[in-house]
């Protein structure tokens, strides 16, 4: 038996136990049957990089709606397709009414769909939406990045950050670090690229490297590709989908001698660069376009949970737009979102 298996199991067995040790213990005070109070309403909070912060951030807001709203919240980290069916089919052991799902990947939609209606569970997307024959399915409630405005502000902040330092094309270049099978991120760094070239930068001067996967090694080994074939560039503006993107290239360019004063990173998500900013010394990472992990979180728990308590249906599509954080500002910033205390 594969140990992917076992674990499941292992997962269903501790979820149902638990579900009757509450039972046994909850109608206190000789209560029969018929006036026992319900059982909790049961949400699943399941994503496909539990790692990242971000999606701990998406946690926190989560058990947030969980505490003020009354139920019970089952989170877990799906990296693959195997664990998200697997998943699927625990939380209905546990008596959950419903999930909400960050998909390890896009293209298991119509598959994840098919199960959850299997066992009678709402389904509401978060961050990355679900695709069927290569068209988005808007028929499931997603909330998720408006990656078109927040794409095209990364680009915006980057040609500015090279207009104050007075570089121009001819010595610089765009490290783009792109993941483009995933729409949200394609669209990201799309806009980003677009933005830049609306503000003059040549699109000869804009360079790709693709990520083969979606953290800070995948993003360093992309970079790497691309500044061993220019090693002319004297100047990089540095762009990707995620913090994370970002910041393997950041450490890509300081491995070969860039610093602050000749590279400019700006990320995507802000919740990813909190130790990056805090460094007592500038790297060339410059700053974040920051959306809210816990605002995104609570909203797509709370929709669930309100379509499962009350038939509310959710809005089929809610977007967060960015702000972008900086070392000037971010303390401040996050504190005010309730990223940091
Ligand atoms: C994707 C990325 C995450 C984050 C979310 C935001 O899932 O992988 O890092 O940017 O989008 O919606």
């Amino acid at each position: 038996m594969k140990s992917s298996t076992v674990l499941g199991l292992c997962l269903a067995a501790t979820i149902t136990l638990l579900s009757a040790c509450s039972k046994q213990t909850a109608p206190a005070g000789g209560s029969t049957a018929a006036t026992a109070a319900p059982d909790k309403i049961k949400i699943g909070f399941l994503v496909k990089q539990p790692e990242e912060p971000w999606f701990q951030y998406e946690w926190k807001g989560a058990d947030k709606a969980a505490a003020q709203y009354g139920f019970e919240l089952i989170k877990q980290g799906v990296q693959d397709g195997e664990k998200v069916m697997a998943m699927i089919d625990n939380l209905a052991v546990a008596g959950a009414q419903g999930f909400v799902i960050c998909t390890p990947d896009v293209r298991l939609g119509p598959a994840i769909m098919a199960r959850a209606k299997q066992h009678n569970l709402k389904v509401v997307l978060v961050d990355d939406q679900f695709i069927k024959d290569g068209k988005f399915m808007t028929e499931v409630p997603y909330v998720g990045m408006s990656a078109t405005r927040i794409g095209t502000k990364q680009g915006e902040t980057l040609a500015a950050e090279m207009k104050k330092r007075g570089w121009t094309p001819a010595d610089t270049a765009v490290c783009a670090i792109t993941f483009e099978e995933l729409d949200t991120a394609r669209e990201r760094t799309d806009s980003s690229i677009a933005a830049l070239e609306k503000a003059g930068m040549p699109a000869d001067r804009i360079f790709k490297g693709p990520q083969k996967s979606t953290d800070i090694p995948g993003s360093f080994d992309a970079a790497n590709v691309l500044l061993t074939q220019h090693p002319e560039v004297k100047h990089w503006l540095i762009l990707g989908m995620n913090d994370s993107a970002v910041l393997g290239a950041v450490r890509a360019v300081e491995a070969r001698g860039f610093t602050a004063d000749t590279a400019v990173g700006v990320g995507i998500n802000g919740t990813d660069c909190i130790d990056e900013l805090r460094k007592a010394k500038p790297t060339p990472f410059f700053g974040s376009m920051l959306a809210s992990a816990p605002g995104e979180g609570f909203q797509s728990a709370e929709m669930l949970y309100k379509w499962i308590k009350d038939g509310t249906q959710p809005p089929l599509d809610t977007r967060s737009e960015g702000t972008l954080i900086t070392r000037e500002n971010f303390e401040q910033v996050l504190k005010k979102e309730g990223i940091i205390d």
